[in-house]
């Protein structure tokens, strides 16, 4: 059996309404990820998904409830950095300065590692996967919507996270567009074994994970 990644347990978080009152967004969420298992959450617009999603990597604080990843509680403190989590946005943050090949490097930079060899194999190894060999000496902006967010899913997996958490990674997209990019995300994943969390509003999707959930009236519906 896979070791368990993340467990979140009773999750709940309150925003304040006015100076008097809060309104819970969502209450008593338990999530449970293994090594390698991946995770769908649909809900209608405003439901909380992207305020869970960033909870459940320590961006985002919540009321009560623990966050456990690799057998250590997450909080929200002034690092967001989790070491092994790592997040796909609906838009892309790219740095448009730097060529295709750089930008998958960043991370690398920031956390002041050295780009030897081993680095830039795993760079191109991934701009393989990704079908964006072609491109790699090229600016972000002379790509597609698809080609940028195929970079960006390769940006992080230069982190080699042990959980990616996907915020509506094909909201930018066309659904054409969005469903190859899913399967690459989908197909790296498994490669890698990486474990993810997707947000998306795309049920086909969905259905394509180990496991799907509902977010509605502040509760977790498991689906799938
Ligand atoms: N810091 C905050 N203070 C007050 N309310 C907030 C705060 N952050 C989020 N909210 C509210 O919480 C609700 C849920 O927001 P969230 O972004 O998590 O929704 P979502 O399900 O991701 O929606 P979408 O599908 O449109 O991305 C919204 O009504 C939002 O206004
Ligand atoms: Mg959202």
């Amino acid at each position: 059996m896979n070791k368990v990644l993340l467990i979140a347990d009773k999750l709940t978080k309150s925003f304040a309404s006015s100076k008097t009152e809060r309104f819970c967004l969502w209450h008593d969420i338990n999530i449970e990820i293994s090594e390698g298992e991946a995770m769908a959450i649909c809900g209608e617009s405003g439901s909380g998904k992207s305020t869970l999603l960033f909870a459940l990597g320590g961006l985002e604080g919540v009321d009560s409830g623990t966050i456990c990843f690799c057998n250590q509680m997450i909080y929200h403190h002034s690092n967001p950095y989790t070491p092994g989590i790592s997040y796909i946005f609906q838009h892309y943050y790219l740095i448009e300065e730097l060529s295709v090949l750089e930008n998958l490097l960043i991370p690398v930079r920031v956390m002041g590692e050295k780009v030897n060899a081993g680095v830039k194999d795993q760079a191109h190894r991934l701009l393989l996967e990704l079908g964006l060999e072609k491109f790699s000496h090229q600016l972000p902006k002379t790509l597609s919507g698809g080609e940028r967010q195929r970079v960006a899913i390769g940006r992080t997996f230069m982190m080699n996270p042990r959980l990616i958490l996907a915020d509506e990674p094909t909201g930018s997209l066309d659904e054409q567009t969005s469903l190859r990019v899913i399967q690459m995300f989908f197909s790296v994943c498994q490669k890698f074994k990486t474990s993810f969390i997707l947000v998306t509003h795309n049920e086909n999707f969905a259905m394509q994970a180990n496991k799907y959930c509902r977010l509605e009236q502040g509760e977790l519906k498991r689906c799938k």
